[in-house]
């Protein structure tokens, strides 16, 4: 009995010291490779590559995700310079020899040179994949964990969360005009929540309205739009339905009632939005096209 409670509390020790040190390496560095990624983040949206980005979100430091990039990280793959099959897409792993956090993380952004920001992509996603997942204007968190002595130098492991692997990885227009809820205002071009509870002192792009796509009122309290007209965080986008490829229309039949239903919701109102979400604008050059 004293046995079995001295044992499990052992144990219990054990697995809380492996905790500490998991989180202690986790931190050190942490501000060096999160401010990294944001201040590219920041460089690309504003401009600085070509074309600025409307929607790219500031990383924020979760900690769950350090310790699954904890458990995650070792040498040997790192050297090997081949990324395993994690079970999680949203990984980047690399190294420096200089045992250099920022240069690890700037080693991933050179794949910017395979770029094609007409695409938002590049021809295929696995020249660029480390760079893609840097800017993915959708992730909102991150977490990483690094082991400084593998013979290649400081291996670097980073696990992100948000957005999925699928193009369009940024949406372009101007900085925080598409900046959504929770992270809906701006700051220096990336998208973050206001961290004032005056929300006068935060700064909000969104102007809720593009001429003939789109119309709406502006909550400032929220930096959010209401459409009356056109779709999307701004309203500035035409209420048409996405490209189906398809040589029927998938959304032809689509009920108010399905639109509601809980089973297909958010289907429906990612892929028939001119019958789920929106109106088109009166002046709207998709009106009389009649393409549907
Ligand atoms: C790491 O590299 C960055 C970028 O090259 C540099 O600014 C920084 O000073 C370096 N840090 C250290 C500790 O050498
Ligand atoms: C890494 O190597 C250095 C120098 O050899 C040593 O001082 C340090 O304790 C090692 N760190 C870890 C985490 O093994």
């Amino acid at each position: 009995m004293i046995l079995g409670t001295c044992l499990g509390l052992g144990i219990l020790l054990n697995s809380f010291v492996t905790l500490l040190e998991a989180l202690s390496l986790t931190n050190e560095g942490l501000e060096e490779v999160l401010n990294a990624h944001n201040n590219i983040r920041r460089d690309f949206a504003n401009g600085r590559y070509g074309g600025t980005v409307a929607n790219m979100g500031k990383l924020r430091w979760n900690s769950y995700l350090a310790s699954r990039a904890e458990e995650l990280i070792d040498c040997i793959n790192v050297e090997d310079g081949h990324n395993p099959d994690f079970s999680e897409d949203q990984i980047n792993q690399g190294f420096s020899r200089s045992h250099n956090l920022t240069m690890a993380v700037q080693q991933w952004f050179l794949e910017i040179t395979h770029y094609i920001p007409e695409y938002g992509t590049c021809l295929t996603t696995d020249i660029c994949r480390h760079f893609l997942m840097m800017i993915n204007a959708k992730h909102h968190s991150i977490g990483c964990a690094s082991l400084p002595n593998c013979s290649a130098g400081t291996a670097l492991l980073c696990v992100y969360r948000g957005g999925e692997f699928i193009p369009p990885f940024v949406a372009p227009g101007s900085p925080c005009k598409k900046c959504e809820r929770p992270s809906a205002f701006c700051e220096d071009g990336l998208c973050v929540p206001c961290a004032s509870t005056r929300h006068s002192e935060c700064d909000c792009r969104k102007t809720c309205r593009r001429p003939n796509i789109g119309y709406g009122d502006l909550d400032a309290h929220t930096c959010t739009c209401h459409c009356q007209y056109g779709m999307g965080p701004n309203c500035d986008e035409d209420c048409v339905n996405p490209e189906q490829y398809l040589d029927f229309d998938i959304c032809a039949d689509v009920t108010q009632a399905e639109c509601h239903s809980f089973m297909d919701r958010d289907k429906l109102r990612e892929f028939c939005p001119e019958q789920c979400v929106c109106r088109k604008h009166p002046g709207s050059p998709s009106m009389s096209g009649g393409t549907h």
